[in-house]
């Protein structure tokens, strides 16, 4: 999506006591003909009763795979959760038994993907799909069901939506079946919405008012919700919070208006670098990230962006930073929720990110070296296999 950027958004909601989502280390991996893919290495973050997060990085950095770890719904037998806890509302999902996390799910938890037609029974009506949602899930009426599937749709801005409940799925277009998919995720009131990539598949037009119906039954209906896209367009203006991920870790994570205008990570530079801005006119050039991301099966031991960052020194080859303070060794877990935070030896300052590239206007003998020796080290990983 190439929506223009307005980075206007409200404030972070301040830490309560206990927090909606609080995942802690979490660490997934695959098993794959390759080896083991490390596919998730190490991810912290809580979330707060009606935040909207954005979670954002190019595809593969494993943005789904801590949803699906989060849910417990990772491909079996290939994914596993191999380390770390995740809390939601004070229950620790990963020791819940199947029914209640079934249950869960269903009633607390609601995902939203990117194809709705995947989601969608082809030969039931939209009405009864609804209704057999909230049926299977609470001790409800069926003329009361009905209700609630009418009320959602409703909610959710499905013209003629009374006639419409006998509709089956292939007589919507693409944004009506996102707008009865939500609607699906929604009408049993959950306490989050993972929205997983929710408007890729859809025209540029129908991408602002799906994002719009979002925030708003967001704000009506007082679900918190995790946005999760490979497009910081996407995110801007409608998430109060950004993460950004890359090779299955948080690098870089801020307020929203704040990661647009002082990004540190030279990752995030570089995304912000790759879209368009209304704070500039848009008349900038838009310039992609040079390089690929990392094979997951051949992590290499320092920070995963070395081989592809102008910023790198030394340091960067031997030790992965942990998320603190930029610039500082405070670390995250000690901050209060919406510090900014990065996980970087030798993050940007705000004129190295206007101009996309460290101080000295190149990039350094050190960082060259560093990029070179990091790439080596890479291959010759990869011939120990
Ligand atoms: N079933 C699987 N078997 C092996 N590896 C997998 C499997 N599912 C995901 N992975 C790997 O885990 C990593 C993270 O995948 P994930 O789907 O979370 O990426 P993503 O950030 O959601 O990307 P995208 O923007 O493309 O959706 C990828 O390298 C992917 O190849
Ligand atoms: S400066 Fe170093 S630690 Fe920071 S992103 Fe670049 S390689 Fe990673
Ligand atoms: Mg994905």
């Amino acid at each position: 999506m190439t929506r223009m950027i307005d980075t206007t958004t409200s404030a972070v909601p301040s830490a309560g006591d206990t927090p909606l989502l609080k995942v802690c280390d979490l660490r997934v991996e695959f098993s794959s003909s390759s080896g083991r893919v490390h596919a998730v290495n190490g991810v912290s973050f809580e979330l707060q009763p009606h935040e909207l997060l954005g979670i954002v990085g190019e595809s593969g950095c494993g943005k789904s795979v801590t949803s699906l770890a989060i849910l417990r719904l990772l491909a079996k037998p290939a994914g596993r959760v191999v380390g770390g806890q995740v809390e939601f509302d004070g229950t620790d999902l990963l020791g819940l038994d199947d029914d209640d996390m079934r249950d869960l799910r269903g009633r607390q938890v609601a995902m939203i993907f990117q194809d709705p037609m995947t989601s969608l029974n082809p030969v039931t009506t939209i009405g009864e799909q609804l209704t057999e949602v909230v049926r299977s899930h609470t001790k409800m009426s069926r003329q009361a069901a009905e209700k609630r599937a009418l009320e959602t749709l409703e909610l959710v801005g499905l013209p003629n939506a009374k006639a419409r409940l006998k509709d089956f799925p292939h007589q919507f277009s693409g944004g009506m079946r996102q707008r009865v998919m939500i609607a699906m995720a929604l009408i049993l009131g959950p306490k989050l919405l993972i929205a997983d990539e929710p408007t890729t598949a859809l025209d540029v037009t129908i991408q602002a008012q799906i994002l719009d119906l979002i925030a708003r039954v967001a704000r009506e209906t007082g679900a918190a919700v995790m946005l999760i896209t490979h497009d910081l367009g996407v995110v801007a203006g409608m998430t109060q919070r950004i993460q950004v991920m890359y090779a299955g870790q948080i690098v870089e994570t801020a307020a929203t208006d704040e990661l647009f205008a002082h990004p540190r990570h030279p990752y995030t530079v570089g995304l912000l670098r790759s879209i368009p801005r209304l704070d500039d006119g848009g008349s900038r050039e838009l310039i992609p990230i040079d390089g690929l991301p990392p094979d997951l099966t051949r992590l290499p031991p320092g920070c995963p962006f070395a081989p592809r960052c102008a910023w790198a020194i030394e340091r960067c080859l031997a030790e992965n930073p942990s998320l603190t303070v930029p610039g500082t060794a405070q670390a995250a877990a000690d901050l209060p929720l919406g510090t900014h935070v990065a996980a970087c030896w030798n993050p940007a300052t705000d004129e190295e990110a206007r101009a996309g590239m460290p101080a000295s206007g190149h990039i350094s003998a050190v960082s060259a070296a560093a990029q070179t020796r990091a790439a080596q080290a890479a291959v010759a990983l990869g011939g120990q296999e």
